[in-house]
């Protein structure tokens, strides 16, 4: 069964961080972020919560769908801010849009994100004859845990929502193709830990911590180490969905990926002989807004006319967990 993507949102919030105003606060240069990420600009909440920021988006995707948010049967979230760690973003945003019919839940892939929300969404449609619609939303606001001590991690950052309503697709013979990878060996490579309160009842040791040293509720990183997995996992998990999908590469009209360095996204294409202009990128203006950057990409690629209806389209993303993978659709 294929999947129908009936609308679209997207919201980035106003205030916008270049890389020169970082010169002020840390040891950096435009010229240091730009080449080394390509990255320009990312924008940052101010003060707006998670949840307001994924109602926008997920507003104007009902909107560009053309249905009541009474309609939608399910929403599945995914974030790594959430406001709360309950409830869920997904209920917040049901909340907020007055979704009330609507079953919700989160998902957390970090910036594989919205590629397990969406992949998830397909199997509740394929198994829930009763259900028409469901929202995607990811929204995240990353200047909120970037530490700006760690030069090399917060310049890469931002803040951002974006949301899908998506439904079946209209024929049985709808290409899709999905993978979905984790290696949780990886996890300290790439990790943000809350910071709990022992309980009164003796002693405690956190010896676990020693694999996870760092400041609480901050992204914490081996950006090497993460760069690496990154170039490694993205053709495979692009060639497995595509495979999926009964494919080649040559067949795909636009790859979406995960947006977190230029390079990688360079390094990617190069490896599987792709040209970097069936790349959609637009890392330059938002930086890293983790499960958010692949919806806010395939929102500005409908938007701008780059994507049209019958394109076949591959997403692909990777993130901490460490997680990865790839869903194949027509659009
Ligand atoms: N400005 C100026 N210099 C900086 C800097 C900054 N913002 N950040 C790091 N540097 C310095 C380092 O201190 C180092 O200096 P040294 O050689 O004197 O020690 C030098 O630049 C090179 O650092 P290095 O870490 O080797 O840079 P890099 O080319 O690997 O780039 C990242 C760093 C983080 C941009 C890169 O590793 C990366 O993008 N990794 C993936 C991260 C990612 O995508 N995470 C999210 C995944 S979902």
């Amino acid at each position: 069964m294929g999947i129908k993507i009936c609308g679209v949102g997207a919201f980035s919030p106003e205030r916008a961080v270049r890389n020169a105003d970082f010169e002020s606060i840390m040891d950096t240069s435009d010229e240091w972020i730009s080449t080394r990420t390509g990255i320009h600009t990312r924008r940052y909440s101010q003060g707006e919560s998670t949840f307001e920021l994924g109602a926008k988006s997920a507003t104007e995707a009902l909107r560009d769908a053309g249905i009541e948010a009474s309609q939608v049967g399910l929403i599945i979230a995914t974030t790594i801010t959430g406001d709360f760690f309950c409830p869920s973003l997904a209920c917040m945003v049901q909340r907020e849009i007055g979704a009330q019919n609507a079953a919700a839940f989160d998902v957390n892939a970090a910036c594989s994100g919205f590629i397990y929300a969406l992949d998830t969404a397909r199997r509740f449609l394929e198994t829930d004859k009763n259900l028409e619609y469901v929202l995607v939303t990811a929204s995240d606001r990353l200047s909120a845990i970037v530490d700006f001590n760690d030069r090399a991690t917060a310049i890469l950052f931002g803040d951002g929502s974006a949301s899908v309503v998506v439904t079946r697709g209209e024929s049985a013979s709808d290409i899709y193709g999905s993978f979905l990878g984790a290696d949780g060996t990886g996890a300290s490579s790439l990790y943000g830990k809350h910071c709990y309160e022992d309980h009164p009842f003796g002693e405690q040791n956190h010896t676990w911590e020693s694999e996870f040293p760092g400041k609480y509720e901050k992204i914490i990183q081996d950006g090497k180490e993460v760069y690496k997995f990154a170039v490694r996992v993205l053709p495979i998990a692009t060639e497995k969905a595509v495979t999926a999908a009964g494919l080649t590469l040559s067949d795909i009209d636009f790859f979406i990926p995960h947006q977190a360095n230029l390079r990688i996204i360079q390094a990617a294409a190069k490896s599987m002989d792709i040209p970097l202009e069936r790349f959609y990128v637009n890392i330059e203006n938002h930086g890293n807004t983790s499960g958010v950057t692949i919806p806010l990409a395939l929102y500005e690629g409908v938007k701008s006319g780059a994507i049209k209806r019958g394109d076949k389209i591959c997403l692909v993303g990777f993130g901490a967990g460490l997680t990865y993978g790839s869903i194949v659709f027509e659009f």
